[in-house]
């Protein structure tokens, strides 16, 4: 079932150069698709567009049935989503239980029930020690967690991480991605658009999008785009160790099976 629907979405901030130019896609229910490119290659403004933060010059989006326009726009944000890039910006509350009740409260969620869900979604993000802590004196990646947190316990159909996890250190970043996982699990139908830099972590969804100056320049699931790896040379990143690996083997003339661990070939290589 499709979700969002973008059809040729145009967007300018000066009315000058297209930021989104012709952009057409959609999120199908269940799907975890990754957005990658350049930086300002227009990632977070397509996020913004997608939740009606930004209004587009042309083209349309359809969420959950409903046309995005200002009479919709509230309607369509309840089942989105949002961690922003920033940390910073997205705090509201004192305490960090008070920034997690906040959207509860705007939901209409019992105070009865409020203090077990903020208690289960901080322990998802291991800050279940800090709840009574200001937001403003956690570090970056404790914001970010903390701003995950508020987002999940609204349990909406769709969630957008717009960079995330890029505050996380390497063990954060896997544990995010495990609750995300968990949380797939538990709920098939949750939606994710996770904006990256991290190859590696797009490499995990199931279809990667490919921005550039505002145009999708290659879409499609991780193994299909891999039989162009130069698409990924036009993103600025950098290919997985493995698939650099494979890579190099190619080049050789050295046949191993791609499916097997690195771990795996290594061990064929060395007989
Ligand atoms: N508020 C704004 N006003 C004017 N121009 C903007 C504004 N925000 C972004 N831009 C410009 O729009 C383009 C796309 O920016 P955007 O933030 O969407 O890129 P991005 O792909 O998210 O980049 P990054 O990887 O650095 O986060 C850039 O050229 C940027 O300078
Ligand atoms: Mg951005």
């Amino acid at each position: 079932m499709k979700l969002i629907e973008v059809n040729n979405l145009t967007f300018s901030y000066d009315k000058k150069v297209n930021v989104i130019d012709g952009v057409s896609f959609c999120v199908e229910s269940g799907k975890y698709i990754s957005i990658i490119g350049h930086n300002g290659s227009g990632k977070s403004t397509f996020a913004k567009l997608l939740i009606g933060l930004l209004e587009a010059n042309a083209g349309e989006i359809k969420a959950f049935g409903l046309e995005m326009n200002s009479k919709n726009v509230h309607e369509i944000r309840r089942k989105i989503g949002i961690v922003f890039q920033n940390p910073d910006n997205q705090f509201v509350g004192t305490t960090v239980r008070d920034d997690i009740a906040f959207g509860l409260e705007n939901r209409c969620v019992p105070t009865e029930q409020m203090e077990g869900i903020i208690e289960e979604f901080s322990r998802k993000v291991h800050m279940e020690n800090f709840l009574d802590k200001e937001p403003e004196n956690l570090s970056g990646g404790q914001k970010q967690r903390v701003a995950i947190a508020g987002v999940l316990a609204l349990a909406p159909e769709v969630i957008i991480f717009d960079e995330a996890t890029s505050m996380l250190d390497p063990r954060g970043k896997r544990e995010v991605r495990e609750s995300i996982e968990e949380m797939r699990k538990e709920n098939p139908n949750l939606s994710i658009l996770a904006i990256t830099h991290d190859l590696e972590e797009a490499f995990a969804s199931d279809e990667i999008i490919v921005l550039k100056e505002g145009k999708v320049i290659a879409s499609g699931a991780p193994e299909k785009l891999l039989e162009k790896p130069e698409i990924f040379d036009n993103t600025g990143l950098d290919l997985p160790f493995k698939n650099k690996f494979l890579k190099e083997l190619e080049q050789q003339g050295i046949k191993v099976n791609a499916t097997d661990s690195i771990e795996r070939i290594v061990e064929e290589l060395c007989r």
